[in-house]
């Protein structure tokens, strides 16, 4: 007799009630001992209803030494019980005990918050909260890759070890074989660096396949403590030939949308438990976003906004070239009903070197997309086209220019007007599933003096 997983026995209950025993192995999430019956709630990640187990008088004393998060075999007859709340239950014939949990285990307790979960990643897994985030990351990633298939992307690769500062912030880490930093005679005999965007290689990429996408790590080492900062998260990043910067505006849109619908269509057990414990309202705001459209404005008129609030920020100076701060980016989503919305057209200091320069010589053709809560949620631009402005961009703020000699080479040969976007899938599923710390929606979070596992 083979295993069946919690999902499956719910999923197949009247069949599997008929079977005089049925096999199952999970993690013990709750015990209640009394003298005579005892109960064992178990899971198996398969899912996140728990299956309740029912332990005869026989067994109450084989179970006594069981603790929160053991890890137990159970055969058993599946009993429906459709007046109860719990609508099947298992009456164990037999336990085999896996593994024990030891008295030292430190996510005992039902209700522990995230920041101090937050300090076992490695058991983290074994709570729901973290069950249902990392459901849900599954799920998005990969509605993201079925809206970008069903548009005729291409999913490509793009290097990890690179010698391109693609955002020409210098937020580089160094990838190096040697402890002297003589990188001239190190492996690649130069510098070599992790990479903080694929774009610029992608951005070659489509300029023979038409559409591509990125779905990779990318690192950054920002001294951020914030609650939206990672040193290596995951970004996709799509990049369109022929396209303009209405097209990509679109884009951004439409896969939001897509995503947030195929939770809401896949994940419902899901969104219903982080409604319930969690965020009141959750399932009904997501769905109220994925069928509005999103305001578009440019940096000029986000300053108008801006300035009539004024005395309510602390950074209170609106004025053309400034950074638009988290407060701003806020209160930008609040002015349109908290919902999301792109800004586009910032002035050309603001931006990366390789955004197109606008007609007006103040600003580039780009867009950040806020969303409530989180902030930037994505950026994107149109590219510059240009073989001679481009690089006197990246010159202005001290580039390499010779380890960009390809990439400038490309506007030189054929060079359709392409542009793209950099979604940051933490900050996606930060809202999607309202958690406020970007730390608690990665397996693994790397942040500053933090590099456990
Ligand atoms: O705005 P960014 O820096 O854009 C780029 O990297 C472009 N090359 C994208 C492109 O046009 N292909 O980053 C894009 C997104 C941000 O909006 C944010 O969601 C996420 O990446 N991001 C981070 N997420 C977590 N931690 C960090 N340190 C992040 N930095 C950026």
């Amino acid at each position: 007799m083979s295993f069946l997983t919690i999902a499956e026995i719910y999923q197949n209950s009247q069949k599997l009630s008929q079977l005089e025993e049925i096999k199952v192995q999970g993690w013990v999430k709750s015990i209640r001992q009394s003298k005579n019956i005892s109960f064992i709630t178990l899971n198996d990640g398969s899912c996140l209803q728990n299956l309740q187990i029912v332990c005869p008088l026989r067994l109450v004393e084989e179970i006594k030494n069981v603790n929160f998060g053991s890890c137990l075999i159970i055969k058993g007859k599946l009993i429906l019980t459709p007046d109860r709340a719990q609508k099947i239950e298992l009456k164990a014939q037999k336990i085999e005990f896996i593994n024990l949990t030891g008295a030292d285990y430190p996510l005992q307790k039902q209700a522990i918050p995230l920041e101090v979960v937050r300090n076992y990643p490695h058991l983290r897994a074994k709570t729901n909260y973290f069950l249902a985030v990392f459901k849900l990351r599954n799920r998005i990633s990969w509605a993201i890759h079925q809206f970008f298939q069903q548009k005729g992307f291409y999913y490509i690769h793009t290097p990890l070890i690179t010698a391109n500062d693609t955002e020409g912030a210098g937020e580089l880490f160094t990838a190096t074989t040697r402890r002297d930093g003589q990188y001239e005679k190190d492996f690649f005999r130069k510098q070599a660096k992790l990479t903080v965007s694929g774009q610029l290689q992608a951005e070659a990429l489509a300029q023979g396949l038409g559409k591509v996408y990125t779905f990779s790590p990318c690192f950054r080492a920002e001294n951020s403590h914030t609650t939206r900062h990672l040193a290596e998260f995951w970004m996709i990043e799509p990049e369109m030939a022929f396209a303009n910067l209405n097209d990509i505006l679109n884009l951004a849109e439409g896969l939001l949308k897509y995503v947030i619908k195929e939770i809401i269509k896949n994940n419902s057990s899901e969104l219903e438990y982080l409604e319930k414990y969690h965020q009141k309202e959750l399932i009904s705001e997501l769905k109220k976003i994925s069928e509005l459209n999103f305001p578009r404005f440019t940096y000029a008129e986000s300053l108008e906004i801006l300035a009539k609030n004024k005395k309510n920020f602390v950074y209170n100076e609106i004025k053309w070239g400034m950074d638009l701060q988290s407060e701003h980016e806020k209160y930008l989503c609040q002015h349109f009903g908290n919902i999301p919305v792109f800004v586009i057209n910032y002035p050309i200091e603001l931006k990366a070197f390789y955004m197109k320069n606008n007609s007006d010589k103040k600003t580039v053709a780009c867009f950040d997309l806020l969303f409530p809560q989180v902030g930037e949620m994505i950026g994107g631009s149109m590219r510059e086209d240009n073989y001679q402005v481009l690089i006197e961009k990246a010159q202005k703020i001290g580039l390499d220019i010779d380890n960009l000699a390809w990439y400038f080479d490309l506007r030189k040969y054929g060079y359709a007007p392409s542009g793209g976007f950099g979604l940051g899938l933490e900050r996606l599923i930060m809202f999607l599933t309202s958690t406020e710390n970007i730390r608690d929606v990665i397996p693994f979070p790397r942040y500053p003096q933090h590099l456990e596992y």
